[in-house]
């Protein structure tokens, strides 16, 4: 282990890796800040750096094998030169002290999703007493509203307006990792929204585990989205991840009417059997998700819709897994997200439940999904070649040979097209000429 003081701490030097979504994203570009703030300075690899820490996420499968494996091959390309190792993030408020305690992991500090401001502190403690310790208390009133993001330069900027969640969906550990769910006031994300733009970014995602239950009022949602709307200089909004119990009308309407809200929205289903949805605890049935789907694309008829779905769910029988298979094909969406169920220590499912569809079964499922949402998405994405989208230029992508522009649709769908005299940030006209089941291909119109 190093020995870092607060007097020698410019000689520290900081290698912090993401996983999982964004959120986690987002929380490392606020670890990235608070460190800063303290004079910790950064290594762009782990080679370079004396504190490798590790935002980790525990929401699916494998999740600790994969960080073992990460910590392992760091170790190695290190030849085992010294450093202090942190796991952060929610496989440390899953897992606890247990990592601590592992003695092939080998790993000197963990930190939970709301004890970030601690984590110049801890890094300090643990270099000089080489002690391991850990930072994992929930505490409901952190928003992180006092911390400016680093956030990495580009076009599009993520803004946690709310954090935890409450809904306790049986499958999912993220109510455990993350805490209770509260909300960000509006004049914070204003702000923030403003500040951003000054900056030059043209988007702006707005994050949280159930992003539309704002304030946790029927309306708070759609009013922060009218006014971030106001902001001179934001061109678009995005939001991730919704969840279908809260949409009510004036929020809809307001995707429909706001040129600024783009028109994507993810919609996780999760199933199509009722049986299954209640034992999840999704809070509606497959009638109620077809009827908004219904109210969604006549309100909006240009909109992309997105899910995701877990296969394999406990005691999931065939017909079951065919109805998810039936609503998948009649929904057609866009793309769609697809997990095998696994178990996750501290939730319902994993207690209550045996995890009895085979592996075998679970790979059947999300392979015949899988296939059936490749088609789906290329007839969706086919039916867009000769359109002229309006595409939000993202960056250069550069193969051997050519070298490209890519951006988004308004939908959220990727475009490729020639690079020319062009510019990051700018929206662009581009008619498409080709398609696959992920990316469009256009030129400029
Ligand atoms: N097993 C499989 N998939 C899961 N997800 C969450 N928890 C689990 C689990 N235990 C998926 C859900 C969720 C997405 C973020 O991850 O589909 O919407
Ligand atoms: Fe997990 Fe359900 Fe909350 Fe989403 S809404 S974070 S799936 S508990």
């Amino acid at each position: 282990m190093q020995t870092v003081t607060k007097h020698n701490v410019e000689q520290i030097k900081v290698f912090l890796r993401t996983f999982g979504c964004q959120m986690n994203e987002y929380d490392s570009e606020l670890i990235t800040s608070i460190l800063e703030g303290e004079s910790f300075k950064f290594a762009n690899n782990e080679i370079d750096a004396n504190v490798i820490l590790l935002n980790t996420c525990s929401v699916r499968e494998n999740a600790i094998r994969k960080i073992r494996g990460h910590i392992h091959e760091m170790r190695h390309a290190r030849e085992h030169k010294p450093a202090i190792y942190g796991i952060l993030g929610c496989i440390a408020t899953n897992l606890k002290e247990k990592l601590l305690e592992d003695k092939n992991l080998d790993i000197d500090l963990i930190a939970g999703p709301d004890n970030y401001k601690q984590l110049p502190e801890l890094i300090r403690q643990v270099s000089r007493t080489k002690q391991k310790d850990s930072r994992i208390t929930f505490d409901k009133n952190e928003m992180y509203s006092d911390i400016y993001p680093k956030r990495v330069e580009g076009v599009n900027a993520w803004i946690a307006i709310m954090r935890g969640c409450n809904n306790f969906c049986t499958f999912c550990v993220v109510p455990y990792t993350r805490g209770r769910e509260r909300s960000r006031t509006m004049e914070d994300i204003l702000g923030e929204s403003h500040k951003l733009a000054d900056e030059g970014f043209k988007q702006i995602t707005l994050l949280g585990q159930n992003v539309n239950s704002y304030g946790a009022s029927r309306t708070g949602f759609t009013t922060l989205l009218k006014k971030i709307s106001k902001i001179e200089g934001i061109q678009r909004i995005r939001f991730m991840s919704p969840h279908p119990k809260d949409f009510p009308d004036e929020l809809i309407d307001e995707i429909a009417n706001n040129d600024k809200v783009c028109k994507h929205i993810h919609l996780p289903l999760q199933s199509g059997s009722d049986r299954i949805l209640e034992k999840m605890n999704r809070s509606y049935t497959q009638r109620s998700f077809l009827d908004l789907v219904k109210k969604i694309r006549t309100k909006i008829p240009c909109i992309t819709l997105t899910t995701d779905i877990i296969v394999g769910f406990p005691s999931e029988t065939e017909k079951e897994f065919e109805d998810t298979y039936k609503v998948m094909k009649d929904l057609a969406f866009s793309s769609a997200f697809i997990f095998k169920y696994s178990p996750r220590k501290g939730t319902v499912a994993s207690d209550k439940f045996p995890d009895d569809v085979s592996a075998k079964t679970k790979k059947d499922r999300i392979v015949k999904l899988n296939e059936l949402q490749r088609n789906i998405s290329l007839i969706n994405n086919r039916k867009l070649i000769g359109s002229t989208l309006d595409v939000l230029i993202e960056e250069e992508s550069t193969t051997s040979s050519t070298t490209n522009y890519q951006g988004r649709t308004d939908g959220g769908i990727l475009v490729v097209f020639p690079a020319g005299n062009y510019f990051r940030g700018q929206t662009l006209k581009v008619t498409i000429k080709d398609a696959t089941t992920n990316v469009l291909k256009g030129t400029a119109a």
